[in-house]
């Protein structure tokens, strides 16, 4: 992998992901891209910067030749929430976009693909503890469907070109650096801000709900990880469950107020509570941990007191 180009680089984990690769394979062989929004000054100082649509396949093949492309790590995504308001976007981004970036690749016999999935590939009918790696994919929103598909592709793609896809089913993911832009989890971000900020949170889902989460630097660390595993030990490929932690919202709130002992949460749920009731508790993540390695290191105590302390810094 000389050349690796980053989709959604701007993103709440391509941004952060972008710097991890560029520091491992060198700022001027990672180009970030991105549709619209502006990139970081760090994005724009630590290597090449170019925008492009996913969807538009003619702007991904002109910025893949320019910079002779032999990887692609594909982060460009609409998530569930904004999915569910607008299923055609989610559609075309996340399939037509995942199309374009595939035919890309195979055309130009890129070395590596990778496609990140979600636990949003689950429904209501998924076994919702320890969710096994194989089991029943029968989403309910556009998200689910198009991660589902992109998946059963990624493999397609494997099989019948032996163009090598890789993805892993991210949980939601709890970061300090960039905003996640909407998704179901997204709560699990805005309840540091507002603890911090107002010392309150308004919640979109009960109190009770549970669903597998993951701190960024695990999110990072099984990425990269799975970018780098030697191909020969994959059975698996577009679809690895990943665990890292798993929590209610009372879990955090409460966790919270150890640090934040006047801060209080009520719970407002909308039409993200069907998103999040349909999927897992916590998943089952042996394959992973066999073929690759995979291994946390945060769990929820860890994870609260090094956001609260970098979200104060930041604000
Ligand atoms: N964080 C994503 C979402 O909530 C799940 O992959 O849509």
């Amino acid at each position: 992998m000389k050349n690796i180009l980053i989709t959604g680089a701007v993103g709440q984990i391509g941004s952060e992901l972008t710097m991890k690769i560029r520091e491992i394979y060198g700022g001027d062989n990672v180009v970030a891209t991105t549709r619209k929004s502006e990139p970081t000054e760090q994005i724009k100082k630590t290597g090449p910067f170019e925008f492009i649509d996913v969807t538009d396949r003619k702007s991904l093949e002109a910025v893949c030749d320019k910079y002779n492309i032999d990887s692609i790590i594909n982060m460009a995504a609409i998530l569930s929430a904004i999915g569910e308001q607008k299923p055609m976007l989610a559609w075309d981004v996340n399939m037509n976009g995942l199309i374009n970036v595939l035919e890309v690749a195979r055309e130009r016999k890129m070395e590596r693909v990778l496609v990140p999935s979600s636990i949003a590939v689950f429904g209501p009918e998924t076994p919702q503890v320890d969710t096994p790696q194989e089991t029943v994919l029968k989403p309910t929103t556009m998200y689910g469907v198009t991660k589902v598909s992109g998946e059963l592709l990624g493999d397609y793609y494997v099989n019948k070109y032996g163009l090598d896809v890789r993805g892993l089913r991210y949980p939601g993911i709890i970061s300090h650096e960039t905003l996640p832009g909407g998704g179901t989890t997204d709560y699990a971000v805005e309840i540091f801000y507002e603890a911090l900020k107002n010392k309150k949170y308004t919640c979109f889902v009960k109190e009770d709900t549970k669903l597998p989460m993951m701190y960024m630097p695990d999110c990072i660390k099984s990425t990269v990880d799975l970018f780098q595993a030697d191909f020969d030990t994959l059975k698996h490929h577009s679809d690895f469950n990943v665990g890292g932690m798993s929590f209610t919202v009372k879990d955090l709130a409460d966790e919270i107020k150890k640090h934040i002992p006047d801060f209080e949460i009520e719970y407002k749920p909308d039409y993200r509570q069907d998103i999040a009731d349909s999927w897992p508790d916590s998943v089952d993540d042996s394959a992973a941990r066999e073929e690759w390695g995979w291994k946390p290191s945060y769990d929820l105590s860890a994870m609260v007191k090094d956001m609260l302390e970098n979200l104060k810094k930041k604000l």
